[in-house]
C-alpha cells in the first residue's frame, strides 16, 4: 500500500466540495439522514423493514443467523427473484413499460417491456426444464449482451437452477475451468457476437471448453450472427434456443425458493491461479441489489436508466439485471463497444434514449476523457441527472471531467466501492443527502459497518489510513466460495478474526471521515476495472515451454488505471527477443482471455527475491514504473535488481 501514499497525500488535500443540488434534495428517494442512525441502531430492524418492499411467498421468521463467519438472512422466508422481476409488474400497469430498451452494436434496436421478458423468460424456464435441468442445477452462461442473456438468468431464478456468467471476453480455458468448477449441465451461449465489427467465436470456445468437461450434457445456442458464424452444431448435444423456446408453454410456475438458496455463482480473481466461485443468494441479495439501486442512482419511475458494464460482471448482475427490473426501471442494455462506429457511440445514445442515469467505470472515462471532449459536446446530454462510477478508485481530474464535460456541472457523481463478494454497493455518496469530494466515495451505507484498521484491526483514527473491513454482516454479503468453504474463512475472514470481513482495500479517511480507497493490498490486479491475480497471469507465463519463471505485478496506467507487466526468466539456451515477447502476450490472451494479455514484458535472467524465496513485487512495480529504488537489503542477490533496473531505463 505505501506506494499510493504519496498520491493519497494529495488527495487528502482535496478542498472541493460538492453540495447536492437542490432539486435533488428536494426530491431524491432518500432525504433524510436519520436513517444512517436507524440502522446503525437496530441493524436487524431496518433490514426487516427493507425487506418488506419485496413480494415474498412467505415471510421470514427470523432476520439474521449470525455465526461467524457465516451468516443467514431472513431465515424461513420463500422468495423468487424473477416474480420480483417480472410478475409484480406485469400484474401492474408497468405490463406495457419498457424494461430493456436494446441497442446492437450494429444498430439494431429491440424494446422489451416486463410484459414481454415475462413471456420470454417463462418460456425459456419451460425449455430449460424440458432439457432436464431441474432446481439445483448449475448453468453456465456465456454470451453477448442481447436480450437472451438477462432472459436466461432469470429464467435459471425462476426454476431455481444457480447460474454461472462467464465474461465472453474469457478464453476456451478459463470457460473449461468454471464450467467444471460449477460441474454444470448446461451451457447456454450464442454463434458469436460482436466486438469491434469483428466476430467473437463463443462457440468454437464452448466447444473447445467442453472437449474437457464430462458434466455438460446440453447446450443452448443463440443465432446472433448467422451464416458467417460458421460453426458446428453437434446435433445430440446442441439446440437452438428459438427452437426450444417456440414450443415452450407460455407459463411456468415460479420455484419457491429457500431465502438462503443460491441465486448464483461467479467467478472471480483472488490471490491465487484458480480464480473462486462466489456464491450469492436469494433474498438478502435481491434486496441489496434492489435497495442500493433505488437509494444510490435515486431512481424514479420514469426515469432512463444506463449501466454500461457487461453482465459478465457483478456490476452488471447486480445493476443491469437484478436491482433495475426488481425496482420497475427501464435500462440500457448495448453489446458493443463506446467506441464504435465511432467515439461519440455512448453519448448517441444517451441522446437518442433520453438517459437520466449513467453508471460507468473510471477506465472508461478515462479513455473518453483522453479522445476529447468535442465526441460529447456533439451531442444534447440534457437529459443527464445523476452520474455513477464504479470498479476502481477514480482520480479527481477524471471525476471533475465527468462532471464538467457529462454532467454539465448539475448532476451528482456516485462513486461507488463495491465487491463481487458485497454483492451491492458498500460505500457510497446519497445523492440527495451527500456532499461529495471527487476521488472520495465518502461513506458506508446505511446499514453498513465499514472501518478502516492497523495491522492489529484496531480503528486507525480520521486523518490515517489502513485497511477496510465491514464488521457487521450484511443481507447480500456472498455465502461462501463454491465447493471451497475453508478458502472463504481463509480469504475473508481469518486475518481481523472471524466477525470481522476484510474486504482487500487499502483505504484512508480524511478529518471529516470521507473513505478514500487505495486499491487493493494484496496480489490482486484492476486492469481497467476489471480484476486480475498475478498468480494467474504468472501460471500462464509459466505453462509456456520456453519460460522458466515468472513474476507480474499491475503497474499504474494512466487510462486502465493499472497496466499487466510481466517479468519472465526464459529456460536456458532461450533468448529473448520481440517476437517472443509477441508471443507470450499471445499465449497468456489464449490462455485467460484477451483481458489478461501483458502490456509489456520484460526478461531477466532472474527474478528478485527475498532471502525466503518471495518475490518482490514491489521491488517489480517501482522498477516498471521508473522510480527509484526503496531498500533492497532484504534482496539476496542484490545485482539481479540493478540489471532488471538497467535493462527498464534502456526500454
Ligand atoms: O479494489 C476494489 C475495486 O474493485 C474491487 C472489486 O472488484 P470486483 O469484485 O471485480 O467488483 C468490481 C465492481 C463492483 C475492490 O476490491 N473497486 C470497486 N469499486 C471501487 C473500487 N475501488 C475504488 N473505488 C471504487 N468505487
Amino acid at each position: 500500500m505505501s506506494e499510493s501514499d504519496k498520491p493519497i497525500e494529495a488527495l487528502l488535500q482535496e478542498e472541493r466540495v460538492f453540495t447536492p443540488p437542490v432539486e435533488c434534495e428536494k426530491s431524491a428517494n432518500i432525504r433524510d439522514r436519520a436513517v444512517y442512525e436507524q440502522a446503525k441502531k437496530d441493524p436487524e430492524a431496518f433490514w426487516s423493514n427493507a425487506a418488506e418492499s419485496l413480494e415474498w411467498f412467505k415471510k421470514w421468521d427470523q432476520v439474521l443467523d449470525w455465526k461467524p463467519p457465516l451468516a443467514k438472512w431472513f431465515i424461513g422466508g420463500k422468495i423468487n427473484v424473477s416474480v420480483n422481476c417480472l410478475d409484480r409488474h406485469v400484474r401492474s400497469w408497468r405490463r406495457n413499460k419498457a424494461a430493456f430498451i436494446w441497442e446492437g452494436e450494429k444498430g439494431e434496436e429491440r424494446v422489451l417491456t416486463f410484459g414481454d421478458l415475462f413471456r420470454e423468460v417463462n418460456k425459456f424456464s419451460n425449455a430449460m426444464k424440458k432439457l432436464g435441468v431441474v432446481k439445483g442445477d448449475r448453468v453456465t452462461i456465456y454470451m453477448p449482451m442481447i436480450p437472451e442473456l438477462p432472459i436466461a438468468l432469470l429464467a435459471c431464478a425462476r426454476i431455481g437452477a444457480p447460474h454461472s456468467v462467464v465474461f465472453g471476453g474469457f478464453s476456451a480455458e478459463s470457460l473449461r475451468d468454471r464450467i467444471n468448477d460449477a460441474d454444470s449441465k448446461l451451457v447456454i451461449t450464442a454463434d458469436g457476437s460482436y466486438r469491434r465489427g469483428q466476430i467473437v467465436p463463443l462457440k468454437q470456445n464452448v466447444d473447445a471448453a467442453i472437449e474437457g468437461c464430462a458434466c455438460v450434457e446440453k447446450v443452448v445456442v443463440v443465432k446472433r450472427i448467422g451464416e458467417s458464424a460458421s460453426i458446428n452444431f453437434d446435433e445430440k448435444r446442441d439446440v437452438w434456443w428459438h427452437d426450444v423456446v417456440e414450443s415452450a408453454p407460455k407459463y411456468c410456475e415460479p420455484e419457491p425458493m429457500d431465502s438462503e438458496d443460491p441465486l448464483f455463482i461467479l467467478y472471480t480473481s483472488g490471490t491465487t491461479a484458480k480464480p473462486k466461485g462466489i456464491l450469492h443468494t436469494t433474498g438478502g441479495y435481491l434486496l441489496g441489489a434492489s435497495l442500493t439501486h433505488k437509494w444510490v442512482f435515486d431512481v424514479k419511475e420514469e426515469d432512463v436508466y444506463w449501466c454500461s458494464a457487461d453482465i459478465g460482471w457483478v456490476t452488471g448482475h447486480s445493476y443491469i439485471v437484478y436491482g433495475p427490473l426488481a425496482n420497475g426501471t427501464t435500462g440500457i442494455l448495448y453489446e458493443g463497444s463506446p467506441d464504435w462506429p465511432d467515439k461519440d457511440r455512448w453519448w448517441g445514445m444517451v441522446e437518442k434514449y433520453g438517459v437520466n442515469i449513467f453508471y460507468t467505470a473510471p477506465t472508461a472515462i478515462r479513455a473518453v476523457m483522453k479522445w476529447g471532449e468535442a465526441y460529447p459536446e456533439k451531442h444534447d446530454l440534457s437529459s443527464l441527472r445523476l452520474l455513477g462510477t464504479v470498479g476502481e478508485p477514480i482520480n479527481p481530474e477524471a471525476w471533475m471531467w465527468y462532471h464538467e464535460k457529462i454532467g454539465k456541472g448539475r448532476c451528482p457523481i456516485v462513486d461507488t466501492w463495491w465487491q463481487t463478494e458485497t454483492g451491492s454497493i458498500m460505500i457510497s455518496p446519497l445523492p440527495g443527502l451527500t456532499s461529495t469530494k471527487p476521488g472520495s466515495a465518502t461513506f458506508p451505507l446505511p446499514g453498513i459497518d465499514a472501518d478502516v484498521v492497523d495491522e492489529a484491526g484496531k480503528t486507525v483514527p480520521l486523518g490515517g489510513g489502513g485497511y477496510l473491513v465491514i464488521k457487521s454482516p450484511w443481507p447480500s454479503m456472498a455465502r461462501t466460495i463454491y465447493g471451497n468453504a475453508e478458502r472463504y474463512e481463509e480469504t475473508y475472514w481469518k486475518r481481523f478474526g472471524n466477525n470481522v470481513y476484510f474486504a482487500g482495500d487499502g483505504c484512508k479517511r480524511d478529518k471529516d471521515g470521507y473513505f478514500w480507497l487505495l486499491g487493493r493490498v494484496d496480489d490482486v490486479m484492476n486492469i481497467s476495472g476489471h480484476r486480475l491475480s498475478t498468480m494467474e497471469v504468472e501460471s500462464a507465463l509459466v505453462d509456456h515451454q520456453q519460460v522458466a519463471e515468472a513474476a507480474v505485478i499491475g503497474k499504474q496506467d494512466d487510462v486502465k488505471g493499472e497496466a499487466i507487466a510481466a517479468f519472465v526468466t526464459l529456460k536456458e539456451g532461450i533468448n529473448g527477443s520481440p517476437e517472443k515477447i509477441d508471443e507470450l502476450k499471445k499465449h497468456v490472451a489464449q490462455k485467460i482471455g484477451p483481458i489478461a494479455r501483458p502490456e509489456s514484458i520484460y526478461f531477466t535472467a532472474e527474478l528478485p527475491k527475498t532471502r525466503s524465496g518471495k518475490i518482490m513485487r514491489r521491488l517489480l512495480r517501482d522498477i516498471a514504473e521508473g522510480r527509484a529504488l526503496g531498500d533492497t537489503t532484504t534482496l539476496a542477490d542484490a545485482s539481479v535488481v540493478n540489471q532488471l533496473k538497467n535493462q527498464y531505463e534502456e526500454d
